[in-house]
This record gives structure tokens, sequence and C-alpha cells, in this order.
């Protein structure tokens, strides 16, 4: 069920952000605060749907955020719709962390 409401947020999230232009959202967030919040809260859901490797969802082909405004929305609808109760800073510093480690997108 969490799942779902999740999944159902991110295809809302990449609709209502493809066309924001603004660049890195989340420059000012800071990874090493984001990286402890999502060993935290989100890597043990990630890693049993990917075969124990909690890093293989934000890798694979078909991943789903493709720009940098998704990334954040992805993090705030995940973070509302989980109850993980991060603030609009710490989902700044999750997708700083996402961003450097695994998606790289320009500022
Ligand atoms: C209850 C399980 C669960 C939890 C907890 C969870 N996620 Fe997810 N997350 C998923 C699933 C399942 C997907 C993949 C949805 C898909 O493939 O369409 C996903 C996808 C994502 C993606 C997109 C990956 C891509 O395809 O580019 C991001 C980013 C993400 N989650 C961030 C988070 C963050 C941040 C948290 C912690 C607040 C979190 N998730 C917690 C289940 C979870």
């Amino acid at each position: 069920m969490i799942i779902r409401i999740c999944l159902a947020a991110l295809l809302a999230g990449t609709s209502v952000t493809a066309a924001a232009q603004e660049p890195a959202p989340f420059a000012r967030g800071d990874p090493h605060k984001g990286e402890k919040l999502v060993t935290k809260d989100c890597e043990s859901c990630h890693a049993s749907k990917f075969g124990g490797d909690p890093n293989a969802i934000y890798l694979r082909k078909d991943r789903r955020v493709k720009n940098a405004s998704q990334l954040l929305s992805q993090v705030t609808m995940c973070n509302t719709q989980l109850n993980a109760g991060f603030f609009p800073d710490d989902e700044k510093d999750v997708a700083a962390y996402l961003n450097q480690q695994y998606y790289h997108f320009k500022p």
C-alpha cells in the first residue's frame, strides 16, 4: 500500500515539475546530512526491491527521475507520503546527496 502511494506521487511529481526550469533547486543542500537521512529512512525498502542493493534503484536504466527538479520533488513526495518527517531543508540535503552520488545533474 505504501509503495503504491509513493509510486502515484512519483508519477504526479514527474508531470508537475517537468516544466520547471530552475536549475538544481537543492544547490544549497548538504550531501553529508542527506546521506545520513537516506541511510536511516529510505534504503532498506529500496534494497528489498532490488535484490539487497539500495543504490540500484537510482542507477537502473529506466529510472524515473530525469532532472534536478524531479529529483527534489520525488524526495519531497516520498517523504510526505511515507511520513519520514523530513523538513524542507532535509529534503534538499537528501536530494543533494542523491545527485552527488547517483544522478549528477548539472547545477
Ligand atoms: C516503502 C518503500 C519505500 C520507501 C520507505 C522509500 N521508497 Fe523511494 N521508492 C520506492 C519504490 C518502489 C520506488 C520505485 C518506483 C518505480 O519504480 O516507479 C522508489 C523510487 C524512488 C526514487 C526514484 C528513483 C528513480 O527511478 O530515479 C527516489 C529518488 C526515491 N525513491 C527516494 C526515496 C527517499 C528519499 C526515501 C526516504 C524518504 C524513499 N525513497 C523511501 C519505495 C520506497
